[in-house]
């Protein structure tokens, strides 16, 4: 059964550790996350951007084939489904279909009126038991259209939102989606402490994960970093098997065209990549 990740973020935050979000887009990813989480006994968050959901054909679709391999894989570890990067609109479509949870990102929008926004969409998510996510700040670079101007959030308008009862805090603090460029400035922790200082007990989420080096990773769960969202690293794994695969002709020089053998070399290194940042995020046996 599909959990809320309110839990799962308060005992990772009170004990030191990070769960994963790692994003979906087809059953092979979903099913790789799945499986790698249940052998390594960790929680885990499945994130969905509102582009995956359309090309998965649409959010019940979703719930089914993850409610279905829950069930089937006999997958017992906690397993949160999570909206990212949600608009207004898609949060209650998300929420009406069945997800445990939602990020709203209200980053774009003037503070008042991400706090006006967010705090409707609170009271309706804990009405229903599901987690919710806010964003300050913004996270840099693009997302699956989403894109992000990478300005660090102020620690006064963090309060703002936290106090609004969001289960989980996204900040921007020089973050970015995709790969990082040569000249990335690094993460400013200053602001993460910030952040922390005055949002307390509130789990924080970092964005952008895909190939933060491990000491910044580490440092920021000291800060109070609980969930740590991971998307493209996936996609390269992915891409590199496949093509390495097929133009090393193992696919029967070419002529293969079974796709659960074409499939199952970008499979097999999701799974490697999960498995990999769940050991340094510290979530193996927290399930
Ligand atoms: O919301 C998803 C993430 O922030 C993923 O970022 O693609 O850089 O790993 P990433
Ligand atoms: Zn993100």
């Amino acid at each position: 059964m599909l959990v809320s990740a309110t839990e799962m973020l308060k005992k990772a935050k009170a004990g030191h550790y990070a769960v994963g979000q790692f994003n979906i887009n087809n059953l092979e990813w979903t099913k790789a996350i799945l499986l790698t989480a249940q052998e390594n006994h960790s929680p885990v968050i499945l994130g969905v951007s509102e582009g995956a959901g359309k090309y998965m054909g649409g959010y019940k679709a979703i719930v089914g084939m993850v409610n279905g391999m829950l069930e089937e894989l006999k997958i017992t570890v906690p397993v949160a489904l999570h909206l990212d990067h949600g608009s207004y609109e898609h949060c209650y479509k998300c929420m009406d279909a069945g997800f445990s949870s939602v990020m709203f990102d209200g980053s774009h929008y003037p503070i008042e009126e991400n706090v006006a926004k967010t705090k409707e969409l609170v009271g309706e998510a804990h009405k229903r038991g599901v987690s919710i996510e806010a964003e300050v700040g913004s996270i840099g670079g693009e997302e699956d259209g989403v894109i992000g101007m990478g300005e660090c959030a102020d620690p006064k308008e963090c309060k703002a939102i936290a106090d609004l009862g969001v289960d989980f805090l996204a900040a921007g603090i020089g973050n970015i989606h995709g790969k990082y460029p040569e000249n990335w400035q690094g993460l400013s922790f200053e602001t993460l402490d910030g952040i922390q200082q005055l949002t307390g007990e509130l789990p924080l989420v970092l964005h952008g994960g895909t190939g933060i080096p491990a000491d910044m990773i580490k440092k920021a769960i000291t800060l109070g970093v609980a969930k740590i969202n991971v998307n493209t690293e996936c996609q390269l794994a992915f891409a590199e098997a496949t093509r390495k695969y097929v133009e090393e002709g193992k696919d029967q020089q070419g002529k293969g065209y079974d796709p659960r053998k074409l499939l199952a070399p970008g499979f097999e290194a999701i799974k490697a990549t999960v498995k990999e940042k769940m050991e340094l995020f510290g979530s193996v046996d927290k399930a």
